[in-house]
Formats: structure tokens, C-alpha cells, sequence
């Protein structure tokens, strides 16, 4: 290995290893010489109530992009989250629910999780909710929120799970584009000592142009609410009464589970749908090898289950593999900066799944709150949803991982399902900042930004996967088109992934980032074009521009270069109203970090902004500007460099 710093498998971690670095290449190599064998041989790991006889049935032809695994196969989700586990382990922990009170907890078995779940589909059938049809969950992390996701696949509703930071616009335009009927909440939810304010929210889009029919409310907090008859119901009261067994819908391999909204380049969110079969295969083996998951393991990812990586690993990945999963309502600063590790040290976790921003903000916070809990029981501890830095990846391995623990850095995204490159703990030497090498039956593929593929295993350019994978998302719900022409138009016969890469000597991938116009603040996935629309719909914006910049803790921060209109006057008081409408329009997650009066955008004469200066300008670079020469008034550079916000 070329690098300086490689951190070999411990020898523990390849005792305790479902694949060594031989049986890694040898599966590797099967999985894409053979896919139809290889995933046959794997799909056995879930249960068919009807086996396939197709395997693969997939194409990135544009424009007749078309993806189908396993397509006559029947099965159920739930049942195979949750009955088939009941023989042998129905008293096994399948939740442990930590709230954001450090003195609440519940522990749900998978006997119970049998029950809630089943009663939960009755009551959605009572209201109505059918197979194929659409609910939108917008809950806190709390139990229930997983009980109505596996509810929904057990009868075959398709759940659009959206995050409860989100604003009321912003769940409305989802309600709206996936015609939810009925939607799932909580009166409150709870965060960090506050209460969010959540059927309120429902309420409001629900005013603001959204329809449902009913909206069904957990009683949480037990704070007041208002509830209006006819359309909303106390979960507990419809609960009332009814059966604690359903049966499990039979389901096609490509019906759709969940439609996921997430942000592009352009435009609105768009709503990534996945289906049943090859979601499933996929959420199981990535969660069984990535992690390399044995039974009895507490298991624990920090996600919010509004975002993909809750889906996958907080809920479908480790509830197919008869593990016990933690869920966490909190956040890891409440109340101190010792939470995580403290819930680490209460539950005994042995598995420990976060985002580089929370690892980069407790870093900040100093290794003494860590170093106050006992962390022996943890193996392996894992970073997803963006780039990691080596220093924060060096601190997690020795504040966290006690340079005991396997380190792991899983990429991929809402539209892989899950996990796509990752070392394996067992296989795969880590080196900090990469995120390694492909997972069985990936194969990404190094473009130079022209789209000329990069044979030399030494490359850098924009990231692209080659074939399919089972657990890839079919299509963006009610626009094929879209689907097809974001993800497979720009480079022809590939799925390009919107990031930039570097492949190394040792063939490792190093992800540096988006390089489309996606933000990743935090580890949230946010178009820069959402937070302009929002921000020119304030009535005194004329033009808006957003960019990222470097930012030490949110990996990226929000940047936006602001003109008005005619007459108003730029004052400080007004940016304070612009951050403020922005968090009222989408959420808190989209609150611009930093705001630029701009009386004039630079523009091509053709009156295209020229989003490169704007980036290099907020990222304080501003002596290399490049060429200004097309630009129709030279001048607003000066400006804009003169003005500029991110000044160290
Ligand atoms: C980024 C989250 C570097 C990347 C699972 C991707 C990463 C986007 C990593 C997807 C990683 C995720 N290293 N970058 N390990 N993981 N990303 O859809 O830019 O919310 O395209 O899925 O996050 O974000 P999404």
C-alpha cells in the first residue's frame, strides 16, 4: 500500500468476519463476472412467499432506462423485518428507543414489534389506506415512527417518510406530489429539551394547499393540540379495539416500498422510489457485511429516520437481519456533549453508525466527554453522508474507537438504497478520508468531467457506477423522465452519482464532493436552487444566488449572494428577516450561514450567473478567479470580492 497511513483489519476483526480480504475478492469477482448466480445465491437470505425465476432484468440505455431484480418474486417486507424472526428470537430486543430525556427508554421485542405493527396496518386499513397508496409520515424518532413505516409495507402502502425539521411548505409540496391521502404524525415531537411542534405543522400545510383526507396523531408529548373532526384521530383512540394480527400483503418484487424526497440540481425535491425485493436483498447484506453484524449485537445509527440512512440501517437493514437496533430521538449535544457516548456506554452498543459532522462537532467539543463514558463494548464505529477528514476520522478511531474499533467510511445515497463503497471490516484496510473500495456487484467507473472513462487506476473526475445493483432506486415518483435524464443523460450508459471522486494507486475512492449545484450541510442533501427559489419568493428579493462553502463543522455551510429590489434599502435587519423566512420556507437545516448583499450577480451576456466566481469568492479565494472576460459587467466582481462574507 502506497499511502502512509493504512490501518490494517485487526486480527479480532477478521475472526469475527463474514468475508477476509480473499473471500471479499473472490465474492467481488463472482458478483460481477456471474450477477445472476451471485444474486440469486444471495436473494435466498430473505424470505419469498413466491421464489423468483428473473433475476436481472436492467438497462441504462438511454433513453429506456428500465430496472427490475427478481421481478416475479413475491414477498413482504414486515414479514420478513419482523415474523420470520418471531420463532427464535420474538423475546429479543428488536428496538431500544433512548428518548431525548436522558431518563426515558423503551424496549420493544420483536413479539411486540410483531403487535404494534399489526395493529398499527389495522388501523390504516379501517381508515381506508390500501395497497399501492401513498402515506406520509412525518414523525418524531420515536418507536411509532417505525411501527408505521413497517405498517405501511406490510399491507403494501407506500410510506414518504419526511423528516420532521422540515417545514410546512416543504411537507405540503411533498404531500402534494405524491397524493398522500393520509398522513401519520405526532402531536409533538422533542428535541434537545424543545418540543417541536409537528401536528401544527400538518395543520398549517395542510392549509397551505396540501389535501388528506386523515391524519392520523400519535399522542407523544400530551401537550394540547387542536384536532379537527372528521379528518384527524388520536392514534390511540382508533387503535382502540382492534386486532393485533394482520396478514402480511403479498407483494410483487417491484412494487414501490417508499418514495424518499430528496434534493437535485434543479427544481423541486424529487421523490426516489424504492421498490420491494432488491431493496431488501440489498438492506440486508450491506447491513450484515459492512457492519459485519452478529447476533445479539446492539446496533446503533444516529440517523433520523426522515432520511435515507434511517430507512436503511436504523430500520429495513437491521430489522431483516434479527438485529437489535437503537433509535435515538435526541441530539448529540443534549443534554451535554457527552450523549452520545453516555447512551453508547448505557446500551452497551457494539456497533456505532454517525455523520462526520456530529463526529467534527464532539471533536470540537473536546475528548473529555468521552473519555467520562466506559465505550468497551463498541467494535466497529462508521461514518456516512459525507466526505470524512482525515483529522476527524483519526480522532474518531482514537477517542472513540480506543484504535481497538474497525473505522469504517460508507458513501452512497438516497438513490443507492445503501451502502455502495465501504471497506469491509474484516477484508479491507481503511485509509482516513477514502471510503475505500466497491461493494459486491459495484462497479463505479472515473469520468473525466467530458465523460472520457479513466482506465488508468490512478484517476480523478466525476463519479459514475456502471451496472446496476439490487438495491438501486427505479424511478422518481410520477417522472420517469426526470429519473432518466438527471442520473443517465449526462455520461450515456451509466449512472452518474453528482459527486467527484479521486481513485488512488491501490485503486481506493477518495469522494470529494458534489459536482452538481447539491449542498451537503451536516450530512442534509439540499439544492441550491430550493434555497434561491425561497429566497426570491421574499417580497423584497430580487435575485438570489447560493453556493457552499468550507465550513469546519457542517462540512459545508450556505452561502447566498443576495440582490433586492428597487428601493430597499440592505440593511443587517433584513438578513436576520431572510434567514428567518428561508427556516419558515424549508426548515432550520436550509438557514443560510452566510448572506451577501449583491447589488449586481456576475452574468455571461447571455445573462447566465456565472456560479464559479460566486463559489470561489465564498470560498475566500478569490485571487484565482479565473477568466472574467465573458462576463457582461466586470465591474460586479470587484464588488462582490470587496464585499465578501467569509473572511477567516
Ligand atoms: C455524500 C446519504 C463522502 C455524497 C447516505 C452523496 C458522502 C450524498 C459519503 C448523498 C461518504 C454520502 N463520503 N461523501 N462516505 N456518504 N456522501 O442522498 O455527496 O442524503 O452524493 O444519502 O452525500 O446524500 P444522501
Amino acid at each position: 500500500m502506497s499511502d502512509q497511513l493504512v490501518f490494517r483489519p485487526s486480527e479480532a476483526a477478521v475472526a469475527n468476519t463474514y468475508a477476509t480480504k480473499s473471500q471479499y475478492e473472490e465474492m467481488y469477482a463472482r458478483s460481477i463476472r456471474e450477477p445472476e448466480a451471485f444474486w440469486a445465491e444471495q436473494a435466498k437470505r430473505i424470505d419469498w412467499i413466491k421464489p423468483f425465476t428473473k433475476v436481472k432484468n436492467t438497462s441504462f440505455a438511454y433513453p429506456d432506462v428500465s430496472i427490475k431484480w427478481f421481478e416475479d418474486g413475491v414477498l413482504n417486507i414486515a414479514a420478513n423485518c419482523i415474523d420470520r424472526h418471531l420463532a427464535t428470537r420474538g423475546d429479543q430486543a428488536a428496538i431500544i428507543w433512548e428518548g431525548d430525556d436522558p431518563g426515558t427508554q423503551e424496549v420493544i421485542t420483536y413479539n411486540q414489534l410483531h403487535k404494534e405493527v399489526c395493529r398499527f396496518a389495522n388501523v390504516l386499513k379501517a381508515n381506508g389506506v390500501k395497497k399501492g397508496d401513498r402515506v406520509t409520515i412525518y414523525m418524531p424518532m420515536i418507536p411509532a415512527a417505525s411501527y408505521a413505516m413497517l405498517a405501511c409495507a406490510r399491507i403494501g402502502a407506500v410510506h414518504s417518510v419526511v423528516f420532521g425539521g422540515f417545514s410546512p411548505d416543504a411537507l405540503a409540496g411533498r404531500i402534494t406530489d405524491c397524493q398522500s391521502r393520509v398522513v401519520i404524525t405526532a402531536d409533538e415531537g422533542r428535541r434537545g429539551g424543545k418540543t417541536v411542534p409537528l401536528k401544527a405543522n400538518v395543520d398549517q400545510a395542510l392549509k397551505n394547499g396540501a389535501e388528506a383526507d386523515t391524519v392520523l396523531v400519535i399522542r407523544n408529548t400530551g401537550n394540547d393540540i387542536a384536532m379537527q373532526a372528521g379528518r384527524d384521530l388520536w392514534f390511540h383512540e382508533a387503535a382502540e379495539g382492534v386486532d393485533s394480527d394482520c396478514p402480511a400483503e403479498p407483494m410483487n418484487a417491484e412494487d414501490p416500498l417508499f418514495v424518499l424526497y430528496t434534493s437535485g440540481s434543479t427544481g423541486r425535491p424529487k421523490g426516489v422510489l424504492h421498490t420491494t425485493g432488491g431493496y431488501l436483498v440489498w438492506a440486508a447484506l450491506t447491513h450484515q457485511y459492512a457492519f459485519d453484524y452478529q447476533d445479539g449485537e446492539v446496533y446503533w445509527c444516529t440517523a433520523d429516520v426522515g432520511w435515507v440512512t434511517g430507512h436503511t440501517y436504523i430500520v429495513y437493514g437491521p430489522l431483516a437481519n434479527g438485529a437489535t437496533t437503537l433509535m435515538f430521538e435526541g441530539i448529540p449535544s443534549y443534554p451535554d456533549a457527552g450523549r452520545f457516548w453516555e447512551v453508547i456506554d448505557k446500551h452497551k452498543v457494539n456497533i456505532f453508525y454517525t455523520a462526520p459532522t456530529a463526529i467534527r462537532a464532539l471533536m470540537g467539543a473536546g475528548s473529555q466527554w468521552v473519555d467520562k463514558a466506559d465505550l468497551s463494548s463498541l467494535r466497529l464505529i462508521g461514518s456516512v453522508g459525507e466526505p470524512i477528514n482525515p483529522e476527524a476520522w483519526l480522532w474518531y478511531n482514537k477517542h472513540v474507537g480506543h484504535e481497538r474499533c474497525t473505522v469504517i467510511d460508507t458513501w452512497w445515497q438516497t438513490e443507492t438504497g445503501g451502502i455502495l463503497i465501504s471497506p469491509l471490516p474484516g477484508a479491507v484496510a481503511a485509509k482516513p478520508g477514502s471510503a475505500t473500495l466497491p461493494f459486491f456487484g459495484v462497479q463505479p467507473v472515473v469520468l473525466s468531467p467530458e465523460g472520457v472513462v479513466q482506465s488508468e487506476t490512478k484517476a480523478e473526475g466525476v463519479l459514475a457506477i456502471k451496472d446496476s445493483w439490487p438495491g438501486q432506486a427505479r424511478t422518481i415518483w410520477g417522472d420517469h423522465d426526470r429519473f432518466v435524464s438527471t442520473y443517465f443523460e449526462t455520461y450515456k450508459g451509466l449512472y452518474f452519482t453528482g459527486d467527484g471522486c479521486r481513485r488512488d494507486e491501490d485503486g481506493y475512492y477518495w469522494i470529494t464532493g458534489r459536482v452538481d449545484d447539491v449542498l451537503n450541510i451536516s450530512g442534509h442533501r439540499l439544492g441550491t436552487a430550493e434555497i434561491e427559489s425561497a429566497l426570491v419568493g421574499h417580497p423584497k428579493v430580487s435575485e438570489a444566488a447560493v453556493v457552499g462553502y468550507p465550513h469546519d463543522i457542517k462540512g459545508q455551510g450556505i452561502y447566498c449572494y443576495v440582490t433586492l429590489m428597487a428601493g430597499e434599502s440592505y440593511d443587517d435587519e433584513l438578513k436576520t428577516e431572510l434567514r428567518n423566512w428561508v427556516r419558515k420556507e424549508i426548515g432550520p437545516i436550509a438557514t443560510p450561514d452566510l448572506i451577501q448583499w449583491a447589488p449586481g450577480l456576475p452574468k455571461t451576456r447571455s445573462g447566465k450567473i456565472m456560479r464559479r466566481i460566486l463559489r470561489k469568492v465564498a470560498e475566500n479565494e478569490f485571487g484565482s478567479l479565473g477568466d472574467t472576460s465573458t462576463l457582461a459587467d466586470p465591474a460586479v466582481v470587484e464588488n462582490l470580492v470587496e464585499n465578501r462574507q467569509n473572511r477567516p
